[in-house]
């Protein structure tokens, strides 16, 4: 039976990851488009996070809706000789609530390490920032049976300056390598299976409490035709799109299935714990 314990209190959440795409007219454009189709979102937190280039028009469009900016990088430091960075302070500027750290992307194709993308994200909550922190395991990893000690040494170099009383400002996105871009989503069993992985990780670092906050997400080849599968799995507190987030509409039509299925989750668990 689904008792009030085992139906999470975390706020589910879907972010959208324009990557390098749009130029700063299409993204404020979609941006618009965006926060109208989901006026009517209440429960579901939607975040988007659109090109460096675009943060600005983005945050201007957004202000006053329900809907969050992110960046997609960040640099450590506020300010310094560090050509072409971005600082959390100046993403605050723009609007920026969140950014996103440790993306595969950023860690295979721009040399970031573990040590890195934990000092950003230390950097980040200090400025007071959202952080959803990705990680996940390559294709030759799972084959070789080291995906928990891959996501354990993630998790931990990565949140190794985090305290418990932030943990409320972290999600983690578990977003398999192989699954990213390649329109090969994991299965519903390999990501309940590696969400309570997380979860346990997450429970042995932060304890039951402060961990307990945390949201963790699914990114990987997410689209509107799997979306009801994914967020039929119960551990999944919300989903990272990338390439099917360019699609304004398909986004929205995630986003409000997510949203309803979430909702109904929750109101089957408060009405089954009447009785429980
Ligand atoms: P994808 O990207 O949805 O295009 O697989 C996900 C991500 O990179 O976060």
């Amino acid at each position: 039976m689904i008792t009030k314990k085992s139906v999470s209190r975390r706020r589910p959440i879907a972010v959208g990851n324009w990557k390098m795409h749009k130029t700063v007219a299409e993204s404020a454009a979609a941006a618009r488009r965006l926060s109208r189709l989901l006026s009517g979102i209440r429960r579901l937190e939607v975040v988007i996070a659109p090109s460096c280039t675009a943060l600005q028009s983005v945050g201007a469009t957004l202000k006053g809706t329900r809907l969050r900016l992110a960046a997609q990088n960040l640099h450590w430091e506020n300010e310094g000789a560090f050509t072409g960075e971005v600082s959390p302070v100046q993403l605050k500027e723009v609007g920026c609530r969140y950014v996103l750290i440790g993306h595969s992307e950023r860690r295979r194709l721009f040399g970031e390490t573990d040590n890195v993308a934990g000092r950003k994200v230390s950097s980040a909550l200090r400025q007071g920032l959202n952080v959803i922190f990705c990680i996940g395991e390559t294709l030759e990893q799972r084959r070789a049976d080291q995906t928990a000690a891959v996501v354990r040494e993630q998790l931990e170099k990565g949140l190794a300056d985090v305290t418990g009383g932030s943990s409320d400002r972290i999600a983690i996105a578990y977003e398999p390598v192989w699954a990213i871009g390649t329109g090969q989503t994991a299965a519903a069993l390999q990501i309940s299976g590696a969400h309570e992985m997380i979860r346990r990780q997450l429970t042995e670092i932060f304890g039951p409490d402060s961990s307990e906050a945390i949201r963790v997400l699914y990114g990987g080849s997410v689209t509107s035709d799997n979306i009801a599968e994914l967020a039929g799995i119960k551990n999944l507190d919300g989903v990272l799109v990338g390439g099917a987030s360019l699609q304004t509409d398909g986004f929205a039509a995630i986003v409000k299935i997510l949203d309803k299925m979430k909702r109904q989750d929750e109101k089957e668990g408060s009405e089954k714990c009447i009785f429980c």
